[in-house]
């Protein structure tokens, strides 16, 4: 589990506040947030100075010296503009100014959550700041010491009291999304889908069962997917099943995680052109599963929630998964494989069966399905596809409150022709004429869902980015954690 810095909330005045380092903020502008200018004043400044060059856009980040003062030095954060503000600009702000620091500073305190006096943004900040002190260093030899340990935000009075609820929320989600960070980190040679099930066998707590399918047993259980996808490679496939029953739940939904723990794209292998490491994030999505499972027990919450992780490696050999081999599902559902790179929606139908089987309220599977999603909505946005209106609503706005955007995309009926075969029930990839690919592979799983209130979170974009943005890290982000959990939390 990964570790994270302790934090700590206080409404003393800042003057009196003994850190490394004051992160105060600054609207696009120059105007100054809550207790800037009392920290600039005890500089000698009266405003932001001009030979700085900060204009305080969203993120951005300049540390001034303090020499005398109980700070070490004063760190100004950019918010935007003041008219646009919003609870995820705090969020935003506070990770890009922890992770400017979290290898000099050993304390810090900031004032953000008061630009917004409110629990979301005390919520909001916190997170921000654990989300941006996160670091990987499991695969070096002499991992550099983290230097950050204690997190201090001041908080207006009238919500000292409620503060304490904001801090342990953020701290689980943030917690929770760095189980996923972790996970995707960790090179596929070190955790292969065996590997995984192992994890989840030691790391989840008793509060929740895990119960792992091997080859034989999918096999007996007619997993038809999981096999075929990991037919070409020398590690076994897993399925995980994890099950958190809360007394009296107030809903039954189940998380479906796709679990590739390396996508060459087997036979029809990708092209080596582009760096293919991102290809170890393509089980982020049961990697996020496995995240929220690893706080549902600490937040209480009164749903019961089912996880059914599909973990396999899809690879090139004597023994894999040929283009035109038919792959046969335990609902008799047979699929022609067009394109063994279409390995995702292979997976996630095994679990996707399995999960309407549990007969659940609601199923959300969570994949890096399609490069198309990103093409179409930008890297920054997870595509949302559902069967159902009320659960499509409740996962755009948890999406929106997580401070990670999401959209909604189509299930177009023109479609899902391309989906017929020559041969068999269905293919694996649609018309390419017909276009739409993030569309086409919603299509495909939807036909396993058998009408049970479904969506499908494609993240192929967010979950893996190549340089850090405010918040989120270089490589794997942890995306969508943070959305899956404020959807539970608000479950009925
Ligand atoms: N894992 C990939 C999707 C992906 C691409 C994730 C880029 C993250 C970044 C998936 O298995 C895949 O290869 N999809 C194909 C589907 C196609 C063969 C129908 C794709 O998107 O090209
Ligand atoms: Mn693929
Ligand atoms: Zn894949």
């Amino acid at each position: 589990m990964p570790t994270l810095p302790a934090v700590h909330v206080t409404t003393d005045r800042i003057d009196e506040l003994a850190v490394d380092a004051l992160i105060v903020p600054v609207f696009r502008g120059a105007i100054e947030g809550p207790g800037t200018d009392t920290a600039l004043r005890a500089l000698g400044l009266t405003a932001v100075p001009r030979d700085v060059a900060f204009r305080g856009k969203p993120g951005e980040v300049v540390h001034l010296s303090a020499p005398g003062q109980p700070w070490g030095r004063v760190t100004l954060v950019g918010l935007g503009r003041l008219d646009e503000l919003d609870t995820a600009m705090v969020r935003r702000a506070a990770g890009a100014a922890i992770r400017s620091l979290a290898s000099t500073a050993a304390t810090v305190a900031t004032t953000l959550p008061l630009v917004e006096a409110s629990t979301a943004s005390i919520q909001a900040a916190v997170e921000g700041a654990l989300l941006g002190a996160y670091r990987y260093d499991d695969a070096r030899s002499d991992p550099k010491p983290h230097r950050l340990t204690d997190i201090t935000v001041v908080v207006p009075s009238s919500l000292s009291e409620a503060a304490a609820g904001a801090v342990r929320r953020a701290s689980a989600h943030a917690r929770a999304q760095c189980v996923a960070r972790d996970l995707v980190a960790a090179p596929p040679n070190r955790l292969g889908p065996e590997e995984v099930a192992t994890w989840a066998q030691e790391h989840l707590g008793p509060d929740i069962e895990v119960e792992v399918w091997d080859e034989e047993r999918l096999a007996a259980e007619g997993c038809g997917g999981l096999l075929a996808v990991a037919a070409g490679s020398a590690r076994p496939p897993r399925l995980v099943r994890l099950r958190y029953r809360p007394s009296d739940p107030v809903a039954r939904v189940s998380l479906v995680g796709k679990g590739i723990t390396f996508d060459s794209g087997g036979i029809s292998l990708k092209r080596p052109s582009t760096l293919m490491d991102a290809m170890k994030g393509d089980m982020a999505g049961a990697a996020a599963v496995l995240g929220v499972f690893s706080v549902l027990a600490e937040l209480g919450l009164p749903v019961e929630v089912h996880g059914e992780l599909c973990l396999a490696e899809n690879m090139p050999s004597g023994s894999a998964t040929l283009p035109s081999d038919v792959v046969r599902y335990r609902d008799g559902t047979t699929v022609e494989v067009l394109n063994t790179d279409a390995e995702g929606r292979l997976v996630l139908a095994d679990g996707l069966l399995l999960a309407v089987e549990a007969d659940v309220d609601a199923i959300v599977d969570v994949a890096t399905l399609t490069g198309a999603v990103s093409r179409a909505i930008g890297r920054h946005a997870v595509g949302v596809f559902a069967n159902d209106d009320d659960l499509l609503r409740q996962l755009l706005a948890a999406g929106r409150e997580a401070g990670e955007p999401s959209w909604h995309l189509p299930l177009w009926e023109e479609l899902s022709e391309g989906l017929e075969s020559e041969v068999a029930d269905m293919n694996n990839i649609g018309d390419p004429e017909l276009g739409a690919g993030a569309s086409v592979g919603g299509l495909f799983l939807r036909h396993f869902v058998d009408g049970t209130p479904w969506a499908h979170l494609d993240i192929a974009g967010p979950a893996w980015l190549d340089s850090d943005r405010d918040h989120l890290c270089r490589h794997g982000t942890g995306v969508p954690v943070r959305t899956l959990l404020r959807w539970l939390e608000q479950a009925d």
